[in-house]
């Protein structure tokens, strides 16, 4: 069976947490194949709200093999913090959690030095989660970051203790050396508990699933419009949140990819700097972030908030060949009177464009908006498509029909069952 993919079309955020839970039962294999602790995937159900950073959205159904992909970058501090979290729900995560000896782990040094290059960066910071995403995916592609699989080994204190070195030489470049004990002892305990998990060669397992045709979704993190390609870059993470990032992020090859699940917000936000054409400084802002809750589930950071923007959609929807859309917190919208969607974007030379321009952290783009009449009404009854109403499905259809993908799914609050599905028949 082909791999369906999940991931964020807009700068993180989503709701992937919520829809990759909500879409479990459907699958045996939830697979996260890149980012790491920068993530923040939330789900709600039965009074339970749970942040997952590393951990897949799968992990609530014991019946489901989840798997941490080569293609993450994972710290054991967390790692333990998020075991730890999980203890309530009594859960036998050593049934279901499968973690590839690929993943690459992020070191204490490696947030140090995350929090030194972004301090250097001064005005022009990225506005990282601090996490060590970067430093840890550079020593990847650097070929000296340590690997799940290396804790095994007896010489990994030794390899450990190398890398370290290399970066307190960095570190001292830039002023940042701190004592790292108290971190170092947490580490290596996470080092310990991740040893009583499935360590294993998270290819061939996930490729024999494919062989025995069991049905497997892959969960994204971030967006795409932070991808270290094709996002606004140098304000993106540093890994491939697209759809192809799922191939290189777990060992699975194209022709096994099946459906791409784009999701999206009804509107945009975007944590951390960088270019964001659709942004509303104003009370428009204010009340979107206010209705939506836009605080971030890692860092509690406020999100900036806008308007839809469909140029970028469109890109996202491109460049990962989005089969099915998903449209997530229709509700934040429920008491605006007038919602607007961004067309086109006027250029500086007053040319109209509807594509991203390369230079888009230098450019001022001045956004074409097409207004709509907002529903004014509450989404709490509306339990299939047929019961959404006039004024969303208008919204809907001009969505879909800009970007030739079809809605499938229109998510109506935090919850699991807040969830209105399309009848495909
Ligand atoms: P993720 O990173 O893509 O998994 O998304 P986050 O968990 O970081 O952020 C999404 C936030 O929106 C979380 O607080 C969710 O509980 C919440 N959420 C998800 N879907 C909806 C929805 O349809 N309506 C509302 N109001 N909130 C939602
Ligand atoms: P989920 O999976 C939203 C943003 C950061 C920053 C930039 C780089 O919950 O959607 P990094 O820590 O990766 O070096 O930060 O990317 N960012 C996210 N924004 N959701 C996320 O993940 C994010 N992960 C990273 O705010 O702007
Ligand atoms: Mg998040």
């Amino acid at each position: 069976m082909k791999v369906d993919v999940l991931l964020g079309l807009q700068w993180g955020d989503e709701g992937k947490g919520k829809i990759v839970d909500y879409l479990a039962p459907k699958y045996k294999v939830v697979a996260r194949f890149q980012g790491g602790p920068n993530a923040g995937h939330t789900l709600e159900f039965d009074n339970i709200k749970h942040v997952l950073h590393q951990i897949p959205s799968g992990i609530f159904r014991q019946d489901i093999v989840n798997i941490i992909g080569n293609g993450v970058v994972l710290d054991p501090i967390i790692f333990k913090k998020e075991i730890e979290g999980l203890k309530p729900f009594n859960l036998d995560l050593t049934k279901n959690l499968f973690i590839s000896k690929k993943t690459q782990i992020i070191l204490p040094s490696h947030r140090m030095l995350d929090a030194a290059l972004e301090k250097a960066k001064g005005k022009d910071k990225i506005g990282s989660t601090l996490k060590g995403i970067g430093p840890a995916y550079q020593d990847k592609i650097g070929r000296h970051g340590l690997r799940v699989g290396d804790i095994l080994s007896p010489t990994f204190k030794q390899r450990y203790d190398k890398l370290v070195e290399e970066h307190r030489r960095k570190l001292s470049y830039f002023d940042a050396v701190e004592d790292m004990s108290e971190q170092e002892a947490e580490f290596f305990e996470g080092i310990e508990l991740l040893k009583k998990y499935n360590i294993v060669d998270s290819e061939y397992l996930i490729n024999e699933k494919i062989n025995e045709s069991t049905t497997i979704l892959a969960e994204g993190a971030q967006g795409s419009l932070l991808d270290v390609d094709f996002g606004s870059y140098p304000f993106v993470t540093s890994s491939t949140t697209i759809a192809s990032g799922a191939c290189t992020g777990l060992g699975v090859a194209p022709k096994n990819i099946g459906n791409v699940l784009g999701i999206f917000k009804a509107y945009c936000t975007r944590v951390g700097s960088g270019p964001f054409p659709t942004e509303l400084e104003d009370e428009t802002g204010e009340l979107l972030r206010k209705n939506g809750n836009e605080f971030g589930a890692t860092t509690g950071r406020p999100r900036r908030c806008g308007w839809l923007d469909l140029p970028a959609l469109k890109y996202a929807v491109m460049i990962n060949g989005v089969t099915e859309l998903f449209m997530m917190k229709a509700d934040v919208l429920n008491d605006f009177e007038e919602i607007k969607i961004c067309t086109h974007y006027e250029l500086e030379n007053g040319e109209i464009s509807s594509q991203l321009p390369y230079d888009i952290c230098d450019t001022k783009l001045t956004p074409v908006y097409k207004t709509f009449k907002g529903w004014g009404t509450s989404l709490d009854s509306a339990n299939n498509f047929d019961k959404l109403p006039y004024e969303l499905m208008i919204y809907i259809k001009f969505i879909e029909d800009e970007l030739g993908v079809p809605i499938n799914l229109v998510s109506t609050g935090p919850n699991r069952n807040q969830t209105v599905i399309r009848d495909k028949h």
